[in-house]
């Protein structure tokens, strides 16, 4: 009760000075949670825009891992953070489906944020270990079925994006596999490269340069067309897959309570950072793009994710299937 109450008097207070304050923001390094391991597609990114948001802020913005639980862990840090605009959350579409998978959190998965703008919707690989035994998805799929849970498949924990795409790919081709979760899909990567695991849905922002280097087998992009930075790899219902797409919306959140002048100036830093040059040319190699500006807005993001969160709800209901 006590930490509750002291959050709410704070907020207030900030939210008093919220005018001041905004005038006064950024007076100091900001920092960025992710939550995943450092080196992995949502880490990718969060780097790139930190980066840029920093040169409009006029001021360091730093990105800290916090990865495990499928994003959960670092979630509750940004929840629990002081509302004051220096502590902010990137997150994927794990913000919709948690309130759905955890039951039992110890920070509330909704009401705990304050949100600045969507950033990017980046497409997702099948990929497999360089000897996988299949040149195709058809051949690929062939292999799933007979061989079940004899094949590792890695993903970054219960609600993470590459869980939720091996739920799709499992149910499509209707055959489990044996799940081997990580703190995030940057060390998953190391694995598979390595021959330990077989086979990994995962973001373009982390599977396109192992790709294109033939590092890694790939069997298809689950977005409705193909994409620039990997023109040879057929879309799943190119390759026979139609009901394997699912693309990942990343969205940048502050705490509840964090004044509104200062979300509105992070908010006009991160559309700045969109458009800019190097960070859309970095994208494009890694196969995905910006969100249009007028996303990049709290209200936007907010429409968006609540409609996400109606999405997936009975999705994981029917399923059955909880983190806790
Ligand atoms: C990561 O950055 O490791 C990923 O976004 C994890 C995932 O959701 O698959």
């Amino acid at each position: 009760m006590k930490s509750v109450m002291r959050r709410a008097l704070l907020a207030m207070s900030l939210l008093a000075a919220g005018p001041a304050m905004a005038q006064q923001f950024p007076g100091r390094t900001i920092t960025i949670i992710v939550p995943f391991a450092a080196g992995g597609p949502t880490d990718t990114v969060s780097r790139l825009v930190a980066e840029t948001m920093g040169r409009d802020l006029g001021q360091t913005v730093v990105v800290e891992n916090a990865g495990g639980a499928g994003g959960t862990i670092g979630s509750q840090r940004v929840a629990q953070a002081r509302p004051d605009g220096y502590t902010l959350l990137l997150h994927h579409i794990g913000m919709a489906t948690t309130p759905s998978l955890y039951r039992r959190l110890a920070y509330d998965p909704v009401g705990g944020f304050e949100t600045i703008g969507l950033v990017t919707e980046v497409p997702m690989t099948l990929v497999a270990k360089k000897d996988f035994p299949a040149t195709n998805l058809a051949e690929a799929i062939a292999v799933i079925r007979r061989e079940r849970e004899n094949l590792n498949y890695a993903n970054a924990g219960i609600g993470a994006a590459s869980h939720l795409c091996g739920l799709l790919l499992m149910k499509a081709v209707d055959a489990p596999m044996t799940t081997v979760p990580f703190r995030g899909t940057g060390p998953a990567m190391q694995e598979i490269l390595s021959g330990r695991i077989d086979l990994m849905c995962d973001q373009t922002t982390n599977t396109t340069e192992q790709i294109n280097a033939g590092a890694l087998r790939v069997f298809s992009v689950t977005t409705e067309s193909r994409i620039a930075a990997l023109p040879n790899v057929p879309t799943s219902a190119e390759a026979g897959l139609p009901a394997f797409q699912v693309s990942v919306w990343h969205g940048l959140y502050a705490p509840k309570g964090t004044p509104a002048p200062v979300v509105q100036r992070l908010s006009q830093a991160l559309q700045v950072a969109l458009r800019d040059e190097r960070l859309v040319a970095r994208f494009a190699e890694l196969g995905t793009t910006p969100v249009a500006q007028e996303r990049a807005t709290p209200e936007a993001h907010r429409a968006f994710w609540q409609a996400d969160i109606a999405k997936w709800r009975p999705i994981i209901q029917a399923a059955g299937q909880y983190a806790d």
